[in-house]
């Protein structure tokens, strides 16, 4: 199966910049691409060669909430998916998620739930509790289409990575809990500090299916160089 690669742009590049970057995207052979940008930016990138993701959204479609953009606005620009629960935009009570996860829904965009926040490698007894208590979320929501993202906390933009034997266990975790206790059939795909110098390893685990990358996506060269890792 070909892996999906869903870039986060977080605050970074400018209009000149994104599109740019649309050009040279446009002009290569990549395909399973997801594009995150800031967005204000999602109408201007938008293009049939990729999918668009927004990087979080408001859960009321309409209101007073001055500076927030909702789902059904996301979806009006032809977002296809929204990444919900990223570690950068969790507010201290988190109360908020489930909520985000049910306006994603029912707005028709396909939710990047982010999970893996706070576990440690090592802590590996409490790895499944944590990975539980966040898939929670999920019980009573009625889902079709949903993509896990396993991020870590601390490989987050840190340069470290957890060892392919954890990714492979998390994910295969994620997966049958998801299906067993859900009955939801998802893909899982691994975020946190992926480059050049990993992105084939971690794609190389079959339970893998993407990446989530960040500050390495940033560069259209280097995502199509890390592409062609893996084709
Ligand atoms: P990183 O970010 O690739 O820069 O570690 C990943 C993310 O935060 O989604």
């Amino acid at each position: 199966m070909d892996k999906l690669i869903v870039t986060n742009f977080k605050m970074n590049l400018s209009k000149e910049e994104v599109l740019e970057y649309k050009k040279i995207v446009e002009n290569s052979d990549i395909k399973n691409l997801i594009i995150s940008p800031s967005n204000i930016y999602l109408d201007l990138m938008s293009s049939n060669k990729y999918d668009l993701c927004a990087q979080n959204g408001y859960y009321e479609d309409f209101g007073t909430h001055t500076g927030e953009v909702s789902f059904k606005q996301l979806k009006s620009l032809g977002v296809k998916y929204s990444l919900i629960g990223h570690s950068e935009t969790r507010n201290m009570s988190n109360e908020d998620i489930p909520l985000k996860l049910k306006a994603c829904i029912n707005n028709g965009i396909v939710p990047i739930l982010c999970v893996g926040n706070d576990i440690n490698e090592k802590d590996t007894s409490k790895l499944f509790c944590i990975l539980d208590k966040e898939l929670k979320i999920l019980s009573g929501l009625k889902i079709n289409d949903i993509i896990i993202a396993y991020e870590p906390t601390w490989a987050i933009g840190t340069g470290v990575t957890p060892s392919l034997e954890n990714i492979k266990s998390v994910h295969t975790y994620i997966k049958n809990v998801l299906s067993k206790v859900y009955n939801i059939k998802c893909k899982v795909i691994y975020g946190g500090s992926v480059d050049m110098s990993n992105i084939k390893e971690i794609c190389s685990i079959e339970e893998v299916d993407g990446v989530l990358i960040g500050s390495s996506s940033l560069n259209p060269n280097n995502l199509l160089k890390m592409y062609n890792k893996i084709k």
